[in-house]
Order: structure tokens, then C-alpha cells, then sequence
């Protein structure tokens, strides 16, 4: 029995549907601070199969503890989290409670059930401004933001706690840009309020649901002035969560970017998505925003190497994939 931590999430629901596809067992723990019990009424429907469910909060250890007992679980998979950058910046004690000391206690509670494998997301926030591209898991961690500083803080915690037990089985991956859907179309990335990352805000403004998408910066050195990131399909992700869990079979450490090795610009991605959804994607340019760099994308041959994983969706299919969840569900999974 595998324990999903924030499950009921957008890339926790995806990694439940490869999961349960893979014929493993699940339990999911989420607050649902952040999200909708619906997604995971979603995944059994996508699936045919149930998925456990408690509705606990990761800092309260006993629950945790508890559900570890109860369910027999093997391994956690742990996405819960708050994860936004900007909301970071003014609540940053908010983030290191959530974030930090969430995994903390989950942790305590992993320890004291004797479960000893575990796979964390982590993110490319971790290196910060590159100092060189593409990205290579050996490049200096210097995030720039609260919510970058909690990933590196859990990490530095798992690689202690490596050192101290070497009976751990610990996966670290660094996602980049996770974007796009399952391709049922019946789960996907719901938004609470204006959405921060940029696929969700297109395919809003695409569905009519807001009037136009703000591009931040149009004068970095790039092709087209825009940004560059390295968007990667959100079921690729969660392939990379299988790779790993079959990796971890012996004890160890792992730490792997999960990403393309490709970057897209902005005007790139609009154009994209204006193409597979046939809709118009008004935008207007505006100042760059601090602390986003030009360019950014993973160098993934770790991956490759060690665990066999290599994305294979087109930014055609994660457009396509996402306008077809957005397009669907037009309020999310409030319809
Ligand atoms: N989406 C991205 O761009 C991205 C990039 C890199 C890393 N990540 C990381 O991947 C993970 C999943 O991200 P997502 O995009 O699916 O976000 P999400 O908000 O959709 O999912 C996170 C889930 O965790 C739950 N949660 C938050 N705090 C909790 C707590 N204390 N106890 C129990 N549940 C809690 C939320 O309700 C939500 O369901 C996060 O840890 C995030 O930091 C995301």
C-alpha cells in the first residue's frame, strides 16, 4: 500500500491514476486546503479501482502515524505542500510550518512505523538563478523565495536523515514546469482563485473566464523576449514516480530532475495552445516580474541513466491534454 501525501491535488491525482494503473494500492492523506475530494472521485472512475482516502493534515503526526498502521503502507509519496512563490514571499512563516514542519512530523511518524521509503517533490526552485544551462542536479542550491528555501530545507532533512539511517530508501525529484492533464479529460489543474503558473491562466483566458493573460517581460535576452522554462506533461511526471519507487528497491539516496531538457517561451506556449484549442489568447506585455530569471530548463539524463525515465509528451499534447480538461470543466471540478 503506497500513502500519497496531497493526493487529492493536480499532480498528486495524476500520480494516483499511474499508481493505481500499475495495479499498487493507495491511501491518500490531504487537508484539502488546496483542493477538491472530487478529483479523487475522478482518478477511481478513470481507474475502476477505489482509492483510500483520509482527510488529515501531515503535521498532525498521530493521524499520519495512524493511517501508516492501519493501511499497512510500504512507501509514502509525498506531494503535499503549499506552492506558491509569490504568497510565499508574504507568508513565509505559513510555508515553513506547512512545508517544513509538515514533513517533519511525517517523517517522525515514518520513523516510529518503521516505513522507510519515501519520495518527496521537490522542484527546480532549488537552484535558484542559473549559473549554467541546462540544469544538472550537481549545480549550487540557492533558492530566492520562502517556498524555494522549504524544498531545500526538507531535502537537507532527508539527506540527514540518510546519513544517520542508511536502512532509508529516499527519492528526491526536481520538478520543472509540470503542465497538461490526463488525457480522460476529468482531471486537471483547478485553481483556488487567480492562478499562478501559466498554462491555467491561458486556458482560463481561452474557456472566457478571464479577459486577457499578462505576459511578465518581453526583454530578456531569449528568441522572442520572453521567458524560457522547461514544461513538462504531468503524466510523464508521474511515470517518474513508478521509475523511482522500482529504483528504491535497495536503500539509498536519489535526487533527479524531472523535466524535458527543453525550453518554451511564453509566446511560444500561447501559440501553441491558441493552435490545439482553436481560441484566441488575448495578452499584453508587462514589466518583468522580480526574481524570474530568462532561461531555465533540466538537464533530465540522470534520470535516464539511473531509472530508465525520459519524457515523451509533446508541448502540442500538453496543450491539448490541458485545453481538453479545461474545455470539459470549464469551473473545474465545482461544475
Ligand atoms: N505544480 C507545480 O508547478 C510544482 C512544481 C514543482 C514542485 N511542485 C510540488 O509538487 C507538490 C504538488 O503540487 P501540486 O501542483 O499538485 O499542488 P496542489 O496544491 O494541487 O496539491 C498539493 C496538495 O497538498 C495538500 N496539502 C497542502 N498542505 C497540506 C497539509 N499540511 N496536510 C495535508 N495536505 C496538504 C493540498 O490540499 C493539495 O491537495 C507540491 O509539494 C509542490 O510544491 C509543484
Amino acid at each position: 500500500m503506497i500513502l500519497l501525501t496531497g493526493g487529492a491535488g493536480y499532480i498528486g491525482s495524476h500520480v494516483a491514476v499511474a499508481l493505481l494503473d500499475a495495479g499498487l494500492d493507495v491511501v491518500v492523506l490531504d487537508n484539502l486546503s488546496n483542493s477538491s475530494p472530487a478529483s479523487l472521485r475522478r482518478v477511481q472512475s478513470i481507474c475502476g479501482r477505489p482509492v483510500a482516502f483520509r482527510q488529515v493534515d501531515i503535521r498532525d503526526e498521530e493521524a499520519v502515524y495512524d493511517a501508516l498502521k492501519t493501511y499497512g503502507v510500504t512507501a509514502v509519496i509525498h506531494l503535499a505542500g503549499l506552492k506558491a512563490v509569490g504568497e510565499s514571499n508574504q507568508q513565509p512563516l505559513n510555508y515553513y510550518d506547512n512545508n517544513v514542519l509538515g514533513s517533519m512530523r511525517l517523517l517522525s511518524a515514518m520513523q516510529r512505523a518503521a516505513v522507510k521509503t519515501i519520495v518527496f517533490s521537490s522542484s527546480a526552485t532549488v537552484y535558484g538563478a542559473p549559473s549554467y544551462l541546462p540544469l544538472n542536479e550537481e549545480h549550487a542550491l540557492a533558492p530566492t523565495n520562502p517556498y524555494g528555501r522549504t524544498k531545500l530545507f526538507i531535502e537537507e532533512m532527508l539527506r540527514d536523515l540518510h546519513a544517520a539511517d542508511g536502512d532509508w530508501r529516499i527519492g528526491v525529484l526536481r520538478y520543472f514546469n509540470p503542465v497538461g492533464a490526463h488525457e480522460s479529460g476529468y482531471i486537471g489543474e483547478n485553481p483556488l482563485g487567480i492562478p499562478n503558473n501559466l498554462l491555467p491562466f491561458i486556458a482560463q483566458v481561452a474557456v472566457g473566464r478571464r479577459e486577457k493573460l499578462t505576459v511578465w517581460g518581453c526583454d530578456y535576452p531569449t528568441p522572442d523576449g520572453t521567458g524560457v522554462r522547461d514544461f513538462v506533461h504531468v503524466c510523464d511526471l508521474a511515470a517518474g514516480h513508478l521509475r523511482i519507487l522500482k529504483h528504491l528497491k535497495a536503500p539509498g539516496l536519489l535526487t533527479v530532475n524531472l523535466g524535458t531538457g527543453e525550453g518554451s517561451s511564453v509566446l511560444q506556449v500561447i501559440q501553441t495552445f491558441e493552435a490545439v484549442s482553436g481560441r484566441a489568447v488575448p495578452y499584453e506585455m508587462g514589466e518583468r516580474r522580480n526574481g524570474d530569471v530568462a532561461v531555465c530548463y533540466a538537464d533530465p539524463i540522470l534520470a535516464k541513466n539511473v531509472m530508465g525515465w525520459k519524457s515523451t509528451r509533446s508541448l502540442m499534447q500538453m496543450c491539448a491534454d490541458h485545453w481538453r480538461w479545461q474545455s470539459r470543466n470549464p469551473t473545474g471540478y465545482s461544475a
